[in-house]
């Protein structure tokens, strides 16, 4: 069928054929079995000191700290973004310790060879380990025979898409082959302790290609974004049995592959324009982790009398509402403009903590006034115009001070938390009207404006 009839978009159909399971199997339920007894939580062994140490600090960060053995992650991402290279990375610096096994269904033992050269010569990784093996292959029973003479800690599956269990009829990639692989990999992780990481295609819509059961049946979710055109990557972590989610790893993808980004905050403000009309600073919180991004806003005349919004780096729907408020509340006019806004270094900002930066850009550009240089801006807004306060003020406030920020702008706290930090002036502001008064130098009514 071309359409699905049920939420009608085409070509999302995929075919699985449903065999009689052999009657062994009939027998034996799918997941973890074999040796169980039950015993008392204290008796079992295993405490946060198990983990071991990855010597790459943004890896180790996302995971929650290291590598747990005897789990299983998935990492995804768009084709091309690096999750090879970043696989290899972890591979390379792995194997300095322990037995590595490397296999790859998609590219040949010479093309990984080379890329470990171009990482060696290029100085992301040290020298070529020799505790990394690497073997082409995509038969699944071939590969577990691979696992028993290696006999890795580490094994690495590029991708699950490509391999495949002989005994199904399905081709690779199919949902049926990748849920029954991927469990199949679970078990082998939690029976052996071996640690498994596998990479897996995103689809153009986000969602890791073959059933969304993959997600539960690893771990841990990874997925590597960034812009195609700009060198960030980020890692994130969607799931994690192990650690805190929406942290994020940040890297830079150079002729040596992806290189640490120990201090975001200063690279994604690095080509930042002092005292330019429609541009803010927001301070978001990516996992425990603040991170300080320039936002940048562009009011134009429509053409075509349909006003559009382009939000690249935030949520559409977000820049709407914070337009209609900017426009009903704050009274400016902008129903005939062009909107667009942009997150400078490729980050994607989910938190409404961001409002009050985007709102800031966007009154800054169609003003033409520039926002305070040493001014951060911090604070959710709400449909009457009002500033919520978001989480973990204080954190925020110290990456601020940190970057040599002077002033912040953030909503009048109702309840009093923890003390802010001394080292920056805090000026709290009950409405997105005062908070813009307090960011543009001069409430002046606008100048230079062109065209409206
Ligand atoms: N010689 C080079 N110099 C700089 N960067 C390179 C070089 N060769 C490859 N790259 C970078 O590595 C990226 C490819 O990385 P990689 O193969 O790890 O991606 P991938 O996510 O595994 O892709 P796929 O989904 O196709 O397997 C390229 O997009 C490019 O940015
Ligand atoms: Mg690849």
């Amino acid at each position: 069928m071309g359409k699905c009839p049920q939420c009608s978009s085409f070509n999302s159909m995929v075919e699985e054929i449903i065999h009689d399971e052999p009657a062994a199997a009939k027998t034996n339920v799918r997941g973890l079995t074999g040796r169980s007894a039950p015993r008392p939580i204290g008796d079992v062994s295993g405490d946060a000191e198990d983990r071991i140490h990855l010597p790459i600090g943004e890896f180790a960060r996302v995971l929650g700290g290291g590598i747990v053995p005897g789990s299983i992650v998935l990492i995804g991402g768009d084709p091309g973004i690096g999750k090879s290279t970043l696989m290899l990375q972890m591979a390379m610096e792995m194997a300095k310790t322990q037995r590595v096994l490397y296999v790859s269904g998609e590219e040949s033992e010479r093309q990984i060879k080379m890329r470990a050269a171009r990482m060696t010569t290029n100085g992301a990784a040290g020298a070529m380990p020799n505790q990394l093996f690497l073997v082409t292959e995509t038969n699944l029973e071939v590969i577990f025979n691979h696992v028993g003479e290696v006999k890795p800690s580490l094994l690495i599956v590029d991708s699950i898409q490509t391999v495949y269990l002989s005994e199904m009829d399905s081709s690779a990639g199919s949902v049926s082959q990748v849920r029954e692989s991927a469990s199949r990999l679970r078990e082998l992780a939690k029976s052996s302790g071996i640690t498994v990481f596998i990479i897996g295609h995103v689809t153009k819509e986000g969602a890791i290609a073959g059933p969304r059961v993959l997600e539960h049946i690893v771990d841990t979710v990874l997925y590597l974004e960034g812009d195609r055109f700009q060198a960030y990557r980020l890692l994130r972590s969607v799931k994690n049995r192990f650690g805190a989610t929406s942290e994020v790893g940040v890297f830079e993808m150079r002729e040596g592959g992806l290189v640490e980004v120990t201090n975001p905050s200063e690279a994604f403000l690095a080509e930042r324009m002092i005292n330019v009309a429609g541009s803010s600073v927001a301070v978001t919180m990516e996992g425990t982790r603040p991170i300080l991004v320039e936002i940048q806003g562009l009011t134009s005349p429509t053409q075509f009398g349909n006003a559009r919004r382009t939000p690249n780096g935030v949520d559409f729907n977000r820049v709407l509402l914070i337009t209609a408020v900017l426009t009903r509340r704050v009274g400016l006019k902008l129903a005939e403009q062009d909107i667009f806004v942009n997150v400078v270094g490729g980050l994607q900002i989910d938190e409404p903590a961001a409002d009050l930066a985007v709102a800031a850009a966007i009154a800054s550009s169609w003003k033409d006034l520039p926002i305070r240089a040493e001014a951060v801006l911090i604070g959710e807004i709400g449909l009457a115009g009002e500033l919520r306060m978001p989480g973990q003020m204080v954190p925020r406030l110290n990456e601020a001070q940190k970057l040599g920020f002077k002033v912040a702008i953030v909503p009048k706290a109702i309840r009093k938390g923890e003390p802010y930090p001394k080292g920056i002036e805090v000026v709290e502001v009950r409405s997105l009207d005062q908070a813009l008064d307090a960011a543009m130098k001069s409430s002046d009514p606008p100048r230079g404006r062109k065209g409206a």
